[in-house]
């Protein structure tokens, strides 16, 4: 039986032999990419190079890479979707194209010395072409050729079988979509891959990026043709095992275990499954989370990971468990990942302490609000957005919490109008937030560019102020501001602050060069870069260094010279977490 474990092992290992180089797993938090609020797919970081930037491993990559996707959340509960997955996925930067890519997949699923599949469980989608973008006949005729009969390729529209671009802008192109058929019997005469029904899972995405969508909506043809592939994790080994539900793999099997025992329950009844699956997917997703140094707040990352936090733990009391259970299975996330993931051994501090905190903050207003919910609903038999907004305000219900209870209650939830009402009463609004899930494109505005050169000098002088082993824990910039966080106990002083804007202010008038080195990531290191050690970087890594002043791990863009930046100025210093210290700082013209 093929682990998930094994899964990954073989899929990095059959590219390899193909000439693909490994490259990192990237943090879920996208760099410099102010129009998204996590990584949702393999390519997210690579638009770059799909864009036709170099790669300093080539033009040949394949890796594992941890998602996360808010678009899919209200499905957690079904067989196959969950919030957080890895993926595995292969590029080609302009090198092979289909013929290569159908011919690999097709030899993976079904080689002997591979997976193994039986190719007669092999159902295939591709793109039928509309106004724009012509019928992919190409990937079917190859298709025909490796044995796959005419009756099992279809081609569907571009819901279907066109992916990308992540937000409205970048690359993006028709795909092939490879199922397996279950042998469940189909739904009606209309069943066919790409059916909800179950019969045929999704296994592997094949997508044959050479358009750039532009921002009239049009379609232009990249530099390049890429080819950009997903296969999930959870749910190809779900296949592969012959399970009906991610949910029966080892992967999640020690959970739903311990999930079990914390509730009292020997079986899990038809109405308790939704629930422990929510649990599951979402006490995985709130580790890994947390594992970046998000921590619940109520913007941005933070509100998506306040909501998924309080979704289990509403959920938990749904099955009876009554006392704080998330930092329970985040020792066992934790425990099951750290060897693929260190950071999560290394944060697990922090990552108990916040659901705890977060549970007894919740658990403080949850019953109440419950009680209000069903005093309003009783009365008026809606939700309107002032009591949404109440529940919001007054009992800490995310508006996505009282959603999922109208519909569990059938009371209809004015969400729209919460929206309005949330706007009226908050400078930051959550609907920025909202905008970004799921999209977005690497920002290489020149701002941004400035911003995260600046950022490499204030994390040297940060350095150099406080103590010398000051580590980034997150870095997040827009076109407006940089914001950093690091490992430092206690609030900064005044003093403290003009001399680290100081020394970021002399090297911007030293007007130092900017370089960009691509190297090894042990090289790397023996030269003294600055890394984030928590996360995994490829064998391949750039090291931009700023003149003398700093020399760090970084896949840029840059400015080429400091004297490009401006003045800078730290405009918030604050704690964000026991023992993480968050600067905000601009730059003035
Ligand atoms: N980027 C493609 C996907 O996520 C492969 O399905």
């Amino acid at each position: 039986m093929i682990s998930s474990d094994k899964l990954k092992k073989l899929y990095l290992e059959f590219f390899q032999r193909k000439g693909h180089k490994i490259i990192a797993n990237a943090s879920l938090i996208p760099e410099n990419d102010p129009t998204a609020l996590f990584i949702s797919a393999g390519m997210h970081p690579l638009v770059p190079y799909l864009l036709g930037q170099p790669h300093t491993s080539g033009k040949k990559l394949v890796n594992v890479q941890k998602c996360f996707r808010t678009t899919d959340i209200d499905e957690v509960g079904d067989s196959f979707h969950l919030s957080f997955f890895e993926m595995l996925g292969n590029w080609s930067l302009g090198e092979y194209f289909k013929e290569k890519s159908i011919q690999w997949s097709y030899e993976f699923l079904t080689s002997k010395k591979w997976l193994n599949i039986d190719e007669k469980r092999l159902y295939i989608t591709v793109f039928a072409g509309d106004e724009k973008i012509p019928r992919d006949t190409e990937s079917a005729r190859i298709w025909k050729e490796l044995g796959i009969p005419k009756e099992k390729i279809f081609y569907l529209p571009k819901e279907d079988n066109f992916w990308g671009p992540i937000g409205s802008i970048g690359p993006c192109g028709p795909d092939t979509e490879i199922f397996y058929d279950t042998g469940k019997e189909p739904c009606g005469s209309e069943c066919h891959p790409g059916c909800p029904c179950g019969k045929f899972n999704e296994i592997w995405n094949n997508v044959f990026m050479e358009y750039n969508r532009t921002q009239d909506g049009e379609y232009e043809l990249l530099k390049q043709k890429n080819v950009d592939t997903g296969m999930g994790v959870e749910r190809t080994v779900a296949v592969l095992q012959g399970k009906d539900t991610v949910y029966e793999t080892e992967i999640f099997t020690p959970l739903i275990k311990r999930i079990k025992n914390l509730a009292d329950i020997e079986t899990i009844s038809k109405e308790q499954i939704k629930s422990v699956r929510v649990i599951v997917d979402h006490s995985r997703a709130a580790t890994f989370l947390l594992a970046e140094g998000i921590a619940p707040r109520n913007v941005e990352q933070g509100y998506v990971l306040r909501r998924i936090i309080r979704g289990a733990i509403r959920h938990g009391k749904l099955i009876g468990i009554e006392e704080e259970f998330l930092s329970v299975l985040s020792l066992i996330i934790i425990e099951t990942y750290s060897g693929e993931y260190p950071h999560l051994k290394s944060n697990e501090d922090f990552i108990v302490t916040e659901l705890k905190n977060e549970y007894k903050k919740f658990n403080n207003t949850l019953a109440r609000g419950l009680n209000r919910f069903n005093r309003i609903a009783r009365k008026k038999n809606k939700i309107d957005s002032k009591d949404a907004f109440l529940l919001y305000q007054s009992f800490g219900f995310p508006i996505e919490i009282t959603k999922e209870l109208g519909l569990e209650n059938g009371i209809f939830v004015d969400v729209d109008g919460f929206h309005e009402e949330f706007q009226k009463h908050q400078k930051v609004s959550r609907i920025s937030a909202e905008k970004k899930f799921g999209s977005g494109l690497a920002d290489h505005s020149i701002e941004t560019v400035k911003l995260h050169t600046a950022t490499h000098l204030l994390n040297e002088a940060l350095r150099r102020v406080l103590r010398k082993e000051i580590i980034q824990k997150g870095s997040n910039i827009t076109q407006e501001r940089l914001r950093f966080d690091f490992n430092f106990d206690r609030k900064l002083t005044e003093q403290e602050l003009q001399d680290i804007e100081e020394i970021v202010n002399s090297q911007i008038r030293k007007a130092l060069p900017v370089k960009r080195i691509d190297t090894t990531l042990d090289e790397a290191v023996k030269m003294g870069s600055q890394a984030v050690f928590d996360q995994k970087y490829g064998e391949q890594v750039s090291v931009y260094t700023i003149g003398d002043f700093s020399l760090e791990i970084c896949s840029g863009p840059h400015v080429n010279n400091t004297g490009e930046l401006g003045r800078f100025r730290i405009i918030k210093e604050e704690g964000i977490s026991a023992g993480v210290r968050r600067i905000r700082a601009v730059l003035d013209s």
